[in-house]
Order: C-alpha cells, then structure tokens, then sequence
C-alpha cells in the first residue's frame, strides 16, 4: 500500500434494517452511511436502543440489511452465498459484553475451538493458542477455566480467541460494559495495544463515551437509529453539535456539584467575575491562566472543570473566578479570547 494513500476497509451505503415484530415494524437502522479506514479504532455511541448491535451485526453478516450496500474490502458482503459468508465471518473477529465463553472448556480450549473449526492441525492450534495467550498477557493460565479468572481476564481470553484466526477487523459490542473501571481501561489499553501491534482496524460500540475519549480515532453517534454526528474523536469533544452528542460529552466531562460550588464562591466574592473557558483548540496545552495573572493584577481561582485527553490531543473546560477591578477582569477575557480559548460569562442568579 502506497503511503497516505487512505485504505477504506470498511464501507456502508444506504444500510437500512428493519425487524417485523408480531405487531409493528422495527427501524433498527435507517440511512446508515458509514466509512471505516484500515487502522481506525472507530466507535459508535448511543443509547439502548439506538440500532448498535444491530449496526454491528451487519458487519460481519450476521444480519442481511434490508436495503442498502455493506462492503468489506471492496467486497459486497449482502451478496455473498452462505458458505462464502461462513469462511468471510472467520476473518472478523467479535467480543461481546458477557464474553460468550464455553464454561466447560479450559482457557486454551476456548481460544482453539475457532482454529478447530477452521480446521487448523492439532499442533498448530496449540502453539498459536499460546502465542495469543502472550499476547492478551495471560501465560501460564491455559489450563483454567473461565469460571476461576476475574471478568477482565474472561475478556482478555475473548480477545484472545476473536483473533485466533488472525482477523483485519474486530468488533466489539460493549465490549468493557460488565467491568469495572479500572478493568475497563486496562482492557482498552490492551485493545489500543493489539491494535499497533497487529495493524488491526476495531469498530467498537459503546453506550459510555469514556470508552471513546480513551481509545477511538473516529466516533459516530446513533441514535433511532441514524447516524446523527461522526467525526474525529477530538473534533467531537471539543465541539458536539447535536443534543444527545452534547449529552454524552457532559457526562463524561462533568462534575455533579457544580451548582452548589458555584453558589458557594459567590457569596464569598460577589465581586468575583465567573466565567466558563472553553480550551477547543490548541491553547488547551498553553499556560493562558497564569500568564494572564501576570499580565493583569488579577487573582483567577479555579471552580471546577479540567483538561481532558483524547488520544489526538486535548480539550476541557474550565470555570474560574476571576478577582480584580472591573477593567482588569475585562482585558482578561480579551487575552483569553485572542489566545483561542472560547470565553462564557456566567450571571449570578
Ligand atoms: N431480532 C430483532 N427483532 C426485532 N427487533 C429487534 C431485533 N434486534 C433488535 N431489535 C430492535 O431494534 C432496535 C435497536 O436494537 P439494538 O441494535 O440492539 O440497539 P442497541 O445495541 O443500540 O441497544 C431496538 O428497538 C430493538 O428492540
Ligand atoms: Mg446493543
């Protein structure tokens, strides 16, 4: 592949899927367009319901669509034959949020079974069985079974056996939602790593956008089902357009006091001037605050708020209060502005 030539592996047109329920039609997904480069960790958000298993499930054909195109590789996947479709789904790798293991099976059983069924020699299946074991950081731990290794490890044994076929995708449908945070970032890490190492391209959905600031290049929004905003992780953080984007980005952003902490500086300093400073470009890297104490015989005292990263660069929100006399606090918010950081007066109620 030439270099910076940009290589869509994955590439949806007009992908609608409709369910008949016993009494009403379903629109699942509607007017889908959707493209995934080789190499994008690119996740899809949304609440229940909005179509992103379903969405998912398309990829890989588990579901035929009910209109519309679904190339992998340049290659229509609705009109493959059955067998064809059978050999095509072994090169995509899946993990789901209950890890869908064999409970009777040992770990390097578990990880086998897709190598069996591909029909990879005995002696193959083992030694490749324990190189993806390395791989997910789990050596030594072959012989146990499911039941005796802690939710991360079960998903790291998923993970393990998604790519035994050595898959170019991985899907992952809510993949992290059954553990814990902590878990959830060292198996994030893991998925971030794998996909470095081995080039692999993720689609990944998700209903809790920590997964996406923490590891996605691309992020799409669904909600009933449409794809509603897309773009770079980064761009998406920095300036959500649509409401439910706006939802998700709060909440990952947010504090939950911080109308009581508001309230509380402003009795203590009515003079105080409260301002949001929205860092949306670069300057989130940039000393702005303490440059412009030293600037202007001004105190700025920080309420709430932070710099946050994704993995292209950063973005946040900061509230301060900003103590001086009124001409002061004025050319402050004129330096912040000219410093590319959006400025928001906050009125006292
Ligand atoms: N096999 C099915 N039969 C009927 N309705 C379905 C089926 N699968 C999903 N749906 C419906 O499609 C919509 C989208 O579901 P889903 O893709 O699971 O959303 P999400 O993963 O975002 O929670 C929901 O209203 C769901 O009830
Ligand atoms: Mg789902």
């Amino acid at each position: 592949m030439e270099k910076g030539v940009i290589m869509s592996i994955i590439q949806l047109k007009g992908v609608e899927k409709t369910f008949h329920d016993k009494t009403e039609e379903v629109f699942a997904v509607q007017e889908v367009d959707l493209t995934v480069e080789a190499g994008d960790i690119y996740g899809i958000v949304g609440y229940s319901g909005a179509g992103k298993s379903t969405l998912v499930r398309l990829l890989n054909g588990l579901e035929q669509p009910t209109k519309g195109i679904v190339k992998v590789h340049d290659q229509d996947i609705t009109q493959l034959s059955t067998k064809d479709l059978r050999n095509f789904r072994r090169k995509i790798g899946m993990i789901f949020q209950h890890f869908n293991l064999l409970w009777s099976k040992t770990v390097l059983e578990n990880i086998q079974l897709p190598l069996k069924i591909a029909g990879v020699p005995k002696a193959q299946r083992k030694e490749r069985a324990e190189e993806l074991l390395a791989l997910v950081g789990l050596t030594g731990r072959g012989d146990h079974y499911p039941a005796q290794l802690s939710g991360g490890q079960k998903q790291r044994v998923g993970i393990a056996r998604a790519l035994a076929n050595r898959p170019e995708i991985l899907l992952c449908d809510e993949a992290t939602s059954a553990l814990d945070p902590q878990t959830t970032d060292e198996v994030l890490d893991l998925l971030m790593d794998i996909n470095k190492k081995l080039g692999l391209t993720i689609v990944l959905i998700t209903h809790e956008m920590h997964v996406i600031r923490k590891i996605c290049n691309k992020v799409a929004v669904m909600e009933k089902g449409r794809i509603v905003e897309r773009g770079d992780t980064l761009e998406i953080f920095r300036n959500p357009q649509q409401e439910v984007t706006k939802r998700f980005v709060k909440k990952e952003t947010a504090e939950d006091d911080t109308e009581q902490i508001l309230q509380a500086f402003r009795n203590e300093n009515p003079d105080g001037l409260i301002v949001n400073l929205h860092f949306t470009k670069d300057s989130a890297n940039e000393p702005v605050i303490s440059q412009a104490i030293r600037k202007y015989p001004i105190d700025i005292s920080v309420i709430h708020g932070g710099i946050q990263k994704t993995i292209d660069g950063r973005f946040g929100n900061l509230t301060v209060m900003i103590s001086g006399n009124e001409l002061h606090q004025q050319q402050a918010l004129v330096f912040f502005k000219g410093q590319g950081v959006e400025v928001e007066v906050l009125k006292g109620e």
